[in-house]
């Protein structure tokens, strides 16, 4: 089966990397947003990045131009009915994935791929409410989108060879590197990464160090990107809390239980870098 245009459901951080990728792969792209507001909001982030893209020599003014032409916005679902592939990526609510899959499965033509970014729900589930089970499959991508170079595929037991082979191919054709992974919660990257951070903020809590010294320690001594309590300043303290609990549900392990500070930063409105404060001050 041949992509030739990608739905995306949600203009956030993710939503917003997924559909400018996708436009920039050459793929017709329609971005749904619940209100004008956020989907202005998310139409310009796809703009101002295309732009820095541009500047920075990555891609050529004319492919920028080209690929933000490709890009429709759109407050319904009714743009979507000649989608090949849809690529949710609203909020991190499985009763909301639910209803917008079963709306999804009677809007979208027969052939279509229904995907879900989900970091951590059970993509089963949202198969379910379809009947298109063998064509539901998890594509997680890294937030940022543009620059992070890894696909996860999460495999349902429904999902069939010839869906993940479509995702391959649209996994390549964006130039990403693909990794495949069960439908188990957390799928590879989070299973391992959430009781990290989570150990992050227990070290830091009981004060084995600075939280300077603890990120310093593990960007210089593991080569790490970013040290720990600013990678969850980055996803977000509630994303991380709400992945760990998620976690914590399925497997019952102390492993992804979450560290009280956690959870009273969240209950702070100390979300991380996105509200301007987390385990660091960015105001
Ligand atoms: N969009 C597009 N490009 C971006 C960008 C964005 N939002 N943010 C940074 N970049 C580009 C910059 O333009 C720059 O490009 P250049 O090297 O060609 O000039 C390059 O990325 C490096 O950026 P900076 O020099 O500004 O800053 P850094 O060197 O500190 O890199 C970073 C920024 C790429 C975010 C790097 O710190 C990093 O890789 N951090 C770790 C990110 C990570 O782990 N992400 C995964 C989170 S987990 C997740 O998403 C899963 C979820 O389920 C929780």
């Amino acid at each position: 089966m041949e992509i030739k245009k990608v739905g995306v459901i949600g203009c956030g951080l993710m939503g917003s990397g997924i559909a400018e990728v996708a436009a920039r792969a050459g793929y017709g792209v329609v971005v749904r947003e619940v209100n004008d507001d956020l989907l202005q909001k998310g139409l310009a982030r796809i703009q101002k990045s295309l732009s820095t893209a541009a500047a920075k020599a990555k891609i050529t003014p004319d492919e920028a131009a080209q690929a933000w032409a490709r890009i429709q916005g759109t407050l319904s679902l009714a743009g979507f009915a000649d989608c090949d592939l849809v690529v949710e990526a609203a909020v991190e609510n499985m009763a909301l994935k639910k209803a917008l899959f079963a709306e999804l499965d009677g809007i979208l033509p027969p052939h279509a791929i229904l995907a879900s970014n989900t970091s951590s729900l059970c993509v089963t589930e949202m198969a379910s409410v379809t009947r298109r089970g063998d064509q539901v499959l998890g594509i997680h991508f890294f937030n940022p989108v543009p620059v992070m170079p890894l696909i996860e595929f999460v495999r349902t037991i429904l999902t069939s060879d010839e869906t993940m082979a479509t995702a391959r191919q649209f996994g390549a054709s964006l130039n990403k590197t693909m990794v495949t992974a069960k439908d188990t919660p957390g799928f590879i990257v989070n299973r391992l990464l959430i009781p990290y951070l989570l150990d992050a903020v227990r070290v830091y809590d009981e004060g084995l160090a600075t939280r300077e010294d603890i990120d310093t320690a593990i960007k210089l001594g593991l080569n790490h990107p970013m040290g720990p309590l600013t990678l969850l300043d980055f996803v977000g303290v509630d994303t991380t809390l709400f992945i760990a609990d998620a976690m914590f549900e399925e497997y019952k392990d102390p492993r992804y239980a979450a560290p009280p500070l956690l959870r009273r930063m969240v209950l702070a409105g100390q979300v991380g870098r996105k509200c301007g404060k987390g385990f660091y001050d960015y105001r």
